[in-house]
């Protein structure tokens, strides 16, 4: 496919597009610039055309394509039973935290944070504890697993909301650290709801390992949650897959969500099977474009913005970046839209770790990301 092209997104109801001014351009909210696979256009065509929308069920061969990818990625064996569908991941984690605990519990994330890992807990009168990531001496953000179960410990944590990859700092956590999760969630008897969101859009050689995978001890305490939605640009249809091993936490789940939350809509789950069965050479490609975007973004940091750092994202189409040196005052996000006409997310809204960041998704053509970054450099050169 050509991830050159660039599609005007502006004649639609796009969120990022349409949000701002017109001669804004957007870099925040995470989605792409890029046309979804030809096969899944196809099949919803199809689907479309056959027009009739009564209730459905999800299409005849879903579970399995499911089992089949996350055995195939993973070396991960997943039952039929274990699958279910639901429209949003944020959803999903809502369901978990809420079907879990009781008012004053708490729930613990890596911050800085994803927005709603802060704000869902809060609006259902839950504590939202931030374990904050550190940047290490190779420049790698890291945890500090001390830290992480000493919070545990003092707040009463009930469930750990893991992103894996990380939104905003793009790591890819390792076994090492999988591992280390999984012995604190089991000691401390903390179940983990593990966001595995960005799990398909990885650099370099970096490997994606889902936390149940590691150990069926580590998978009768973990929900996971994965989706073709950012893989493949159709986050706007909302379809995700939970995958919950533990018979026990799959009723919680279950019986919480019924009369809720529905599936998600049929044509999300045609789209979201014709994506997983027939998606992957395009997805090879489009992280190929992402990387050199990433790479791109890299030699233009150094060289045309001075005063802002970031550490290379392993992984996701999310650019976190330290502009704390540019000693701008007030909101970044404001800033970069007046003075630059780019809209970025402002660092704040990921939590007190993101004081003096901005989030930029990278996530759009090669020639929209050099205009933005030249219009952010003149910007910056006339602080
Ligand atoms: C870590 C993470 N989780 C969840 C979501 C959104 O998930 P959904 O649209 O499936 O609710 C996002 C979107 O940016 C995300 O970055």
């Amino acid at each position: 496919m050509n991830f050159d092209e660039c599609i005007d997104r502006r004649c639609t109801e796009s969120l990022k597009w349409k949000l701002y001014p017109a001669d804004v351009l957007p870099l925040w909210v995470a989605d792409t610039d890029f046309l979804s696979p030809e096969a899944v256009r196809n099949e919803l065509k199809k689907r479309i055309d056959h027009g009739i929308f009564g209730y459905g069920l999800p299409p005849e061969g879903l579970d399995q394509v499911v089992i089949d990818r996350v055995n195939r990625l993973y070396d991960w064996d997943v039952g039929q039973m274990d699958i279910s569908y639901v429209p949003g991941i944020v959803t999903g984690f809502n369901i978990m935290i809420r079907s879990l605990c009781k008012k004053g519990d708490a729930v613990i994330f890596q911050s800085p944070a994803y927005p709603p890992f802060i704000s869902s807990p809060e609006t259902v009168g839950l504590k939202a504890v931030h374990n904050p990531m550190f940047l290490g001496e190779d420049g790698i953000y890291q945890v500090d697993f001390e830290l992480f179960e000493q919070q545990i410990i003092e707040n009463d944590v009930k469930v750990f909301i893991l992103c894996n990859p990380q939104n905003p700092t793009g790591r890819v956590f390792t076994l090492k650290e999988l591992e280390k999760f999984g012995e604190i969630c089991l000691r401390q008897g903390v179940t983990i709801c593990s966001d595995e969101i960005h799990c398909d859009i990885l650099f370099d050689d970096h490997k994606h390992i889902p936390i149940a995978s590691l150990d069926p001890e580590i998978s009768k305490i973990t929900a996971t949650f994965i989706a073709p939605s950012k893989t493949y640009n159709i986050a706007g249809l909302h379809a995700s897959v939970g995958i919950i091993q533990d018979e026990a936490l799959r009723k919680t789940y279950c019986e919480f969500r019924q009369y809720l939350v529905s599936n998600p809509c049929l044509l999300s789950l045609v789209a979201a099977k014709a994506a997983y069965e027939h998606g992957d050479e395009w997805l090879k490609e489009q992280n190929a474009y992402l990387q050199a975007n990433r790479d791109y973004l890299d030699q233009a940091i150094h060289e045309k913005l001075p005063g802002i750092r970031w550490s290379k994202p392993e992984a996701t189409f999310l650019a976190w970046l330290d502009c704390r040196e540019l000693g701008i005052e007030g909101n970044l996000q404001e800033f970069f839209i007046e003075n630059a006409k780019v809209c970025l997310n402002d660092g704040p809204t990921f939590g007190k770790a993101g004081e003096g960041f901005v989030r930029l998704n990278f996530g759009t053509t090669r020639a929209r990301l050099e205009q933005a970054i030249d219009q952010m450099a003149e910007a910056i050169a006339k602080i």
